[in-house]
Parts: structure tokens; C-alpha cells; sequence
């Protein structure tokens, strides 16, 4: 079987919406800073371009959990692999995704840094994927809506290919 990639969203719409995303993060935390915790690894592309793209003072730690592995299906269980170094206390944490799927993963994240005591806690993704929703999750920012496909490129692999793609495309087997 065969597969080839289909760009789906350019490099310059997912640059120009990541821009947006920043200016909206930055002014609502005007005269504040914000805490980006990155979840590792599909969201650091988009984690980077966003931070920079930020004015208010950004501290950026990363935190990877346990997601599909080679598989397209979810387990529906996130188990942590690497916790952040920084202590998130008091903090305005901004947890930032590649993209929502089940919503497991954000889910279960917010509700840790809620108990870690953060001041506030926000949910960035670059990409949603509301077909499939199984937790019900309020995600503050979202960067683009997309269909139930297997989606690559800007962070996102597919059996941990495609992540360095500048596009966002959709995966297509034959
Ligand atoms: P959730 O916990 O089901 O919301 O899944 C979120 C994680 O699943 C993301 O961090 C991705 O790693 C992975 N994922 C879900 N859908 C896709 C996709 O279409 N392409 C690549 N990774 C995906
Ligand atoms: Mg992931």
C-alpha cells in the first residue's frame, strides 16, 4: 500500500492564523505573562511560531504524553513521559497541541494543571478534529477546524513521518 500527502492548509494561512492566535493571547493577557507548556512533539512547531508571536514575557517548558504510537486509533488513556522542569504555580499556563482529536489528551492535561494550582489554564490547539470527540473540552484557541481524516505536516506525522512538512495536508492511502 502506498500513501501520499495532499496539502490541505498552506504555510501561509497556518503562518498568517498562528499570528492571529498570538495577537489574541497577547492582549488578553496585556500587563501579564504566560506560561506555554508544549505537548511534545507534534505541537512544537506550532508552539515556537506561536511564542514568537507573543508580546507579553513567555516562559516554554514541554510535557509529553503517551499518544498513538503507530496507530491511528486512540487508547483513550494518556500516560505521562516526560513532565515539565518549571513549576506552573500561580501561573497562566497556555497548554498548546497540534491538534484535538478525542480530547483525551487536553482534557486530562487541564485538570493536572489545575491541580497543580496554576492561576488560570487555556487550551491552544492548532487543529480540531470535532467528529470524533469522546471528553468534552472547552479549547480557548483554536487555530483551523478539520475534517476526520488522518492529518500530517506542521508537527503532525503519520508513523512519525511528515512532522518537518511547512503545510498541513491529509494523509491518502491507494
Ligand atoms: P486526543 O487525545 O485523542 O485528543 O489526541 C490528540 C493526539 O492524537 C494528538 O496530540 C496527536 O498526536 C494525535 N492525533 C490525533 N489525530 C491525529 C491526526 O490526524 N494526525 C496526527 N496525529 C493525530
Ligand atoms: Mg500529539
Amino acid at each position: 500500500m502506498s500513501e501520499r500527502v495532499v496539502e490541505m492548509i498552506s504555510e501561509e494561512e497556518v503562518n498568517a492564523r498562528i499570528a492571529e492566535i498570538g495577537k489574541a493571547i497577547s492582549e488578553e493577557f496585556a500587563g501579564e505573562s504566560v506560561f506555554i507548556v508544549c505537548v511534545l512533539r507534534g505541537a512544537v512547531f506550532f508552539a515556537t511560531e506561536l511564542a514568537k508571536r507573543i508580546t507579553v514575557p513567555v516562559t516554554l517548558d514541554f510535557i509529553q504524553v503517551s499518544s498513538y504510537g503507530s496507530s491511528t486509533v486512540s487508547s483513550g488513556d494518556i500516560k505521562m513521559i516526560r513532565d515539565i522542569d518549571l513549576s506552573t504555580k500561580g501561573r497562566n499556563v497556555i497548554i498548546v497541541e497540534d491538534i484535538i482529536d478525542t480530547g483525551y489528551t487536553l482534557g486530562k492535561l487541564k485538570n493536572l494543571f489545575n491541580q497543580r494550582h496554576a492561576k488560570s489554564v487555556k487550551l491552544c490547539s492548532l487543529l480540531d478534529k470535532p467528529d470524533r470527540r469522546e471528553m468534552e473540552v472547552d479549547v480557548d484557541y483554536v487555530g483551523f477546524t478539520v475534517p476526520d481524516k488522518f492529518i500530517v505536516g506542521y508537527g503532525l506525522d503519520y508513523d512519525q513521518k511528515y512532522r518537518n512538512l511547512p503545510y498541513v495536508g491529509v494523509v491518502e492511502l491507494d
